[in-house]
């Protein structure tokens, strides 16, 4: 079993997509008030205290909420945490790229299901796909580096586009993850356009030729990351480092490093656990409340992940 040593730390429950397998920005149910600023600098000095050592801003949208770059600048103060990131839709990242940057954000990754942008009108809700183009450019020369790009392939919707997100990483020196859809309160009913990343391998390797797996990725998690090889005939060698989060049909939950934390001080073991630990109960016996949650972390099996419901913006982005 890995240490517990990374967090996820949603800033915010609010989204400005409606993507088809998340949670709907119209269901107001769905929103919930944020800790500040202060409170949450106060929770991550305890849990840096207790051994987290990296750090991921998710939501909800984090550029939703004002002045992030003020929370990654006192964060970034934090002796012991080494890494923070960020995972955002890049709609607002071309205005904030530089000033995270400059925070002391290191690096950044990007939900992004497509590449056309009538698609992404029909995936997100929201016709604003030139913005997140913008968005990673400016991640990539304000140095936010490596931009790693989220992609979820979903039959009949975007399953054409794995190529084509291939050539378009390739050239820009993006890392591109393809995270296979996993079942949540919005995507249960979406499941019947689960594609398994067996699939996109294939696909893959039979137009650059066979894959190889590669250690060293900064940040890798549950993902496993290959390259080309050997990177022939000469076109190909252009291709990068490729992702895979086979979140539904392998099993990595036994080397899960990660706890997650709601905007409003929920602390979760898992995004499949709705076990939590409140902020409350946290700095009120800040040491063995933490140690006694950690010792209960759950470590699921293909088999016996729980498929309950859950919003994935309510347990830590
Ligand atoms: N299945 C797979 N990936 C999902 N994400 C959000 N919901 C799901 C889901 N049901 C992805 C988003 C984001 C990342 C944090 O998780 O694309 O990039």
């Amino acid at each position: 079993m890995a240490k517990v040593d990374y967090l996820r730390l949603s800033v915010t429950s609010d989204c400005n997509l409606n993507c088809l397998y998340c949670r709907p920005r119209t269901e107001a149910f769905f929103h919930i008030s944020p800790l500040s600023y202060k409170e949450m600098l106060e929770i991550v000095k305890v849990l840096a205290g207790s051994g987290i050592r990296k750090l991921r801003i998710t939501g909800g949208e984090p550029l939703l909420r004002e002045d992030i770059a003020d929370l990654i600048g006192m964060l970034s103060g934090i002796r012991e945490l080494e890494d923070i990131s960020m995972t955002t839709n890049g709609v607002f990242l071309k205005k904030a790229a530089r000033s995270l940057k400059k925070a002391g954000l290191s690096r950044i990754n990007i939900s992004l299901d497509t590449l056309r942008k009538d698609r992404y009108k029909d995936i997100t809700g929201e016709d604003c796909l030139i913005k997140v183009f913008q968005g990673i450019e400016e991640a990539l020369r304000a140095g936010l580096l490596p931009v790693k790009l989220n992609v979820v392939v979903m039959k009949g919707i975007n399953e054409d586009e794995v190529l084509d997100f291939i050539k378009f990483a390739s050239h820009k020196k993006i890392i591109t993850r393809f995270i296979e859809l996993f079942s949540t309160n919005k995507a249960y009913q979406f499941m019947k356009y689960f594609v398994p990343n067996s699939y996109i391998k294939e696909k893959i390797e039979m137009a650059f030729g066979p894959l190889e797996e590669v250690d060293g990725v900064k940040g890798s998690g549950p993902a496993r990351y290959f390259k080309v090889n050997p990177p022939q005939p000469r076109r190909w060698d252009r291709v990068g480092v490729i992702g895979f989060i086979d979140s539904a049909t392998s099993d990595f939950c036994h080397n899960c490093s990660r706890i997650r934390m709601s905007c409003d001080g929920r602390l979760y073991q898992c995004l499949f656990s709705s076990q939590f630990l409140s902020v409350q109960d946290l700095l009120r016996s800040p040491v063995e409340s933490f140690q006694k949650f950690i010792a209960e972390k759950k470590y699921y099996t293909r088999d016996t992940i729980k498929r309950e419901s859950f919003e994935m913006s309510m347990r830590g982005g």
